[in-house]
C-alpha cells in the first residue's frame, strides 16, 4: 500500500525567523503565509519490510540525518514502530528558496498519517497534531498542512488556518528564478548565526509581531498595498538581521536587486509588485491578476530570460492512496 500527498510551499509575508532557546523548531517570530498553489511537492509514502527507513527527494537518495528527529516524532506522534519508504518530487526547484521544505515535510506528515491511519486501521489524525509534527521537520512546513492563507504565531506548536484560498483568488504569486542550485547558507544554520552573532537580532524579534498584526489586517481586507508595504519591511528587516551576523550572511544576488529595484519601478508606474525573499537570492512578487503580465514583462526587462513560476493561493494538500502499478502524478512547476 502507497499513499500519495500532493502540497504546496507556503510563502511567508511576514518572515518566521529564528527558534526559541527552548523546545525544538518553536518560532521567535510569528509568520503570516499564503499557499503558492500552481508549485507542487508530490510525496509517495509506503512501509519497508526490513523495518528501515529510506529517503529520496527529487531522484536521490538522501542521508536519514536531516530525516532522523521528524521520523522518530513521526513514529511517536502516529504510534507506529515501522519503517517508512519516501520518495518525494518537487515540481520547482528544491532547496534553493522556494520553501520546497515547507511543502515537502507538511506532504510527509499527512501522507504518513494516512498511511498509518489505514495500514494500522487508526482513526483519522487531526490537522493541528500534523502541523504539528510538520514543525518538527521545518517549522514553516507547519504553515504548509494547510491552504490559503495560514499564521504560525511564536512559540506555537501548530499553525493555523486563517482564510481559505478564496478569500483572495484574484492575488498572484511571481516567484522569479534568479538562481539554479541548492542555496550555500540553509536557513536552519542561517537562523542559528543570525542569533548567536547578529547585534540586531534582539530587535528583529520584538519587532516582529507589530508587523504580524498590521499585515493580518491589511490582508483580512484585501489591500494589497498596505500589505505589500508591510511585507517589504518584513523581509528587509529579515535580511537586514542576517546581514548583520559575524560572518555577515548575504543571500542576495546581483540579479535578486535588479529584481527589487525593477518592483519599486513597477510600483512607480502604478503597477502593484510587492516583492518578498527568503534564505537565498530567490525574488517573490505579489500582485493581482490584472497586473500580472505586466508584472512579468517589467522582470524580463530587468533580467532577460528570466525563468518565472507563477502561484495563485493553492487549496488544502491532496491525499489519495496509489493503486498497485501505477505511478504517482507528476508535481506542478508553475512554469509560465
Ligand atoms: O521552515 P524553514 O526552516 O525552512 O525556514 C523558513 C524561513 C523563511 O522561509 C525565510 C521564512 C518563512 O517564514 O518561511
Amino acid at each position: 500500500m502507497r499513499v500519495v500527498c500532493r502540497a504546496s510551499p507556503s510563502l511567508a509575508l511576514v518572515k518566521y525567523w529564528g527558534k526559541l532557546e527552548r523546545g525544538h523548531n518553536l518560532p521567535a517570530t510569528p509568520s503570516l503565509a499564503i499557499s503558492l498553489g500552481g508549485l507542487e511537492t508530490v510525496t509517495v509514502v509506503g512501509t519497508s519490510s526490513d523495518g528501515r527507513d529510506r529517503v529520496v527527494v527529487d531522484g536521490t537518495e538522501r542521508e536519514l540525518g536531516r530525516y532522523e528527529d521528524f521520523l522518530a516524532a513521526a513514529r511517536r506522534i502516529l504510534g507506529s514502530g515501522r519503517g517508512f519508504l519516501i520518495d518525494s518530487r518537487n515540481g520547482f526547484p528544491g532547496g534553493a528558496g522556494f520553501a520546497s521544505s515547507s511543502s515537502g515535510f507538511a506532504a510527509l506528515a499527512l501522507a504518513l498519517a494516512r498511511l498509518v491511519e489505514l495500514r494500522d486501521g487508526r482513526p483519522a489524525f487531526g490537522l493541528d497534531l500534523l502541523s504539528e509534527l510538520a514543525r518538527t521537520g521545518s517549522a514553516s512546513a507547519a504553515r504548509a498542512v494547510y491552504g490559503g492563507f495560514a499564521v504560525l504565531e511564536a512559540g506555537a506548536e501548530r499553525a493555523e488556518p486563517l482564510f481559505p484560498a478564496s478569500h483572495w483568488p484574484g492575488l498572484r504569486v511571481v516567484a522569479a528564478v534568479v538562481a539554479r542550485g541548492e542555496k550555500a547558507v540553509s536557513s536552519r544554520s542561517g537562523m542559528a548565526a543570525t542569533r548567536e552573532t547578529s547585534p540586531y537580532y534582539d530587535d528583529w524579534v520584538s519587532d516582529a509581531p507589530a508587523l504580524f498584526t498590521a499585515a493580518k489586517k491589511a490582508l483580512a481586507a484585501r489591500d494589497l498595498e498596505a500589505l505589500g508595504a508591510l511585507m517589504r519591511l518584513s523581509y528587509s528587516r529579515m535580511h537586514a538581521s542576517a546581514l548583520a551576523s559575524d560572518p555577515p550572511l548575504l543571500y542576495w544576488l546581483p540579479g535578486s536587486v535588479a529584481l527589487i529595484r525593477a518592483c519599486a519601478e513597477l510600483r512607480g508606474r502604478g503597477v502593484g509588485a510587492w516583492e518578498t525573499m527568503d534564505a537565498g537570492p530567490q525574488v517573490k512578487v505579489l500582485c493581482l491578476e490584472g497586473d500580472l503580465e505586466a508584472v512579468k514583462r517589467g522582470l524580463r526587462e530587468a533580467l532577460p530570460g528570466l525563468e518565472l513560476l507563477v502561484a495563485a493561493p493553492g487549496g488544502e494538500p491532496e491525499l489519495f492512496e496509489l493503486p498497485p502499478g501505477t505511478e504517482p502524478p507528476l508535481p506542478r512547476s508553475g512554469l509560465s
